[in-house]
């Protein structure tokens, strides 16, 4: 968090005044890492498929589809209050403390009764805990100037595609899969936000669902091409252990997951494992049980990255084939039709939804990338840096600044660039490596007899000469990843 704060990535929202809990806001370093998290997510989500598409809908919604999709009676934490200082806390998290294991799904009775079983107090004044109780978490809203329209902000993007569907259904090819995403806020009354930006109040999903006929739809997929890959696995009842078992996708598929299903977390593990770089072990995806899964859920998987800042395994995202749930709900609420004709067979379309948090993505990424030794440097991928380049000339005379100046110049209309002549030439790679800036660039007086400029990546330390004046495509293609450093030396 310290790192976040000094080089402009995250900090509490509203800190002059103290902070608001569960609220943080990015800096400038942070908004750019953000920004370009999302458009790699786009890219490789959408990318998916041909019918697959981005939405963008309100952030607040009235009660009536919120009760349809069981938000409004099921989207509840276990609340449990101090009878002497009135702290709020959540009941698992409270056994959590104590037993060092996760007690998702419990009733508040057996809250009630473990709580008495185990002899546990209010953490913070040692006070009596008065009974276990569901919280919804959702933030009430009042609309309009008399308030008498009940509204919610949105719990989950999800909602705003499913109130969407029909008419993009219409509006595009009248085809499944159609797949509808939002990178967009959502918002949630957590019980206890901690852990950085792990538990916000306010916080960014990129959500993809992807409406298809579950009889039909793993035909409509190149399975074969994946069948082979190990797929990184820690089933419901291994998952307290920071371990992963590699599972071939085609055995995931013999123990009786469906196909589609499988094929989707070999195209999520790709994109953590090729384009993100997260480290094989550090990734797995870990099954939740009936009573951990939402309620909403038929089979639901969690992504988790393994995070030093947050003591192991985390979750991060979740794949989750939540069948007709939402949208039959809706359709018995609001009295309009879902169900939509494809191939002479009428159905109300399933859903397969990939869920992922922003900023858990962006929190995990640091944590994995940032490394403190003998040089302290954030191992980002090359893309996703703030700052693609540091552009610095060697020695502050002999028309070294003015040259640095103007290939910066030139770079900038192209890429984010970062111009600096303060300091020696260490101290600048140190401000650069400590954003995760991948290449550094110098002017030298070589550079003047037209011999080209130092390039140095930032994980090898090593340096190649490049001619500046094809600096943009080189680069260009060493972000994007089409070629390599050191090939176009
Ligand atoms: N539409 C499905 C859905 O909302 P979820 O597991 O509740 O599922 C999806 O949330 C993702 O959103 C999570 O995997 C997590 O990355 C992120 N998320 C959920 N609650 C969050 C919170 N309080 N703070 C930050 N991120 C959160």
């Amino acid at each position: 968090m310290s790192l976040c704060v000094r080089r402009g990535f995250l900090w509490p929202a509203v800190d002059i005044y103290g902070g608001f809990a569960g609220f943080y806001d990015y800096g400038h370093n942070g908004a750019l890492l953000k920004r370009r998290w999302e458009d790699l997510w786009i890219e490789t989500f959408l990318g998916l498929g041909e019918n697959y598409h981005l939405l963008d809908t309100t952030t607040i919604l009235p009660e009536a589809p919120l009760r349809a999709s069981g938000h409004l009676e099921h989207f509840t934490d276990i609340l449990v209050t101090c009878t002497r200082c009135g702290e709020s806390h959540r009941g698992d998290h409270l056994l959590e403390a104590v037993t060092h294991e996760e007690h998702e799904g419990l009733t508040p009775a057996e809250v009630d009764a473990k709580i008495r079983e185990l002899g546990i107090r209010c953490p913070k004044c040692k006070g009596e805990l008065g009974p276990a109780r569901p919280f919804n978490m959702m933030f009430p809203l009042a609309v309009g100037p008399a308030g008498k329209e009940l509204a919610y902000m949105r719990p989950e993007t999800a909602q705003g595609v499913y109130l969407n569907f029909k008419r993009e259904f219409e509006a595009l090819r009248r085809k499944l899969p159609l797949g509808l995403a939002i990178v967009g806020r959502a918002y949630r009354n957590e019980i206890s936000p901690r852990q950085g930006s792990y538990r916000m109040r306010e916080f960014i999903q990129a959500e993809l669902q992807i409406f298809m006929d579950p009889a039909t739809f793993a035909d409509q997929l190149p399975f074969a091409d994946v069948a082979g890959v190990p797929v990184r696995i820690a089933w419901a009842a291994e998952k307290a252990a920071p371990t992963a078992q590699e599972i071939p996708a085609r055995e995931l598929v013999a123990r009786g997951l469906p196909a589609w299903y499988v094929y989707h977390l070999v195209e999520v593990q790709r994109f953590y494992l090729d384009l993100l770089q997260v480290p094989r072990d550090a990734f797995r995806f870990a099954e939740l049980d009936e009573k951990e899964r939402a309620f909403y859920n038929k089979i639901h998987f969690d992504v988790q990255l393994r995070q030093e800042s947050l003591g192991g395994f985390k979750e991060v995202g979740g794949v989750h084939y939540r069948t007709d749930h939402d949208l039959k709900g809706h359709e018995a609420i609001s009295g309009e039709k879902q169900s939509v004709t494809v191939g002479g067979t009428k159905i109300i379309p399933h859903v397969l939804e990939l869920s992922f948090g922003v900023d858990r993505n962006l929190w995990a990424l640091l944590d994995l990338g940032f490394s403190k030794g003998e040089r302290s440097i954030l191992r980002l991928p090359a893309r996703l840096a703030p700052v693609s380049a540091g552009v610095f000339p060697l020695v502050n005379k002999d028309g070294l600044p003015e040259r640095a100046r103007s290939l910066h110049d030139r770079l900038r209309r192209h890429l984010t660039v970062f111009f600096d002549d303060s300091g020696s030439i260490g101290r600048r790679y140190a401000r650069m490596d400590e954003i995760g800036t991948p290449y550094c660039l110098t002017v030298d007086h070589e550079t003047l007899e037209g011999k080209g400029v130092t390039v140095r990546e930032r994980d090898s330390q090593r340096q190649v000469r490049i001619r500046d004046d094809n600096l943009v495509s080189v680069l260009s293609a060493l972000l994007s990843g089409k070629t390599r450093f050191g090939e176009q030396a």
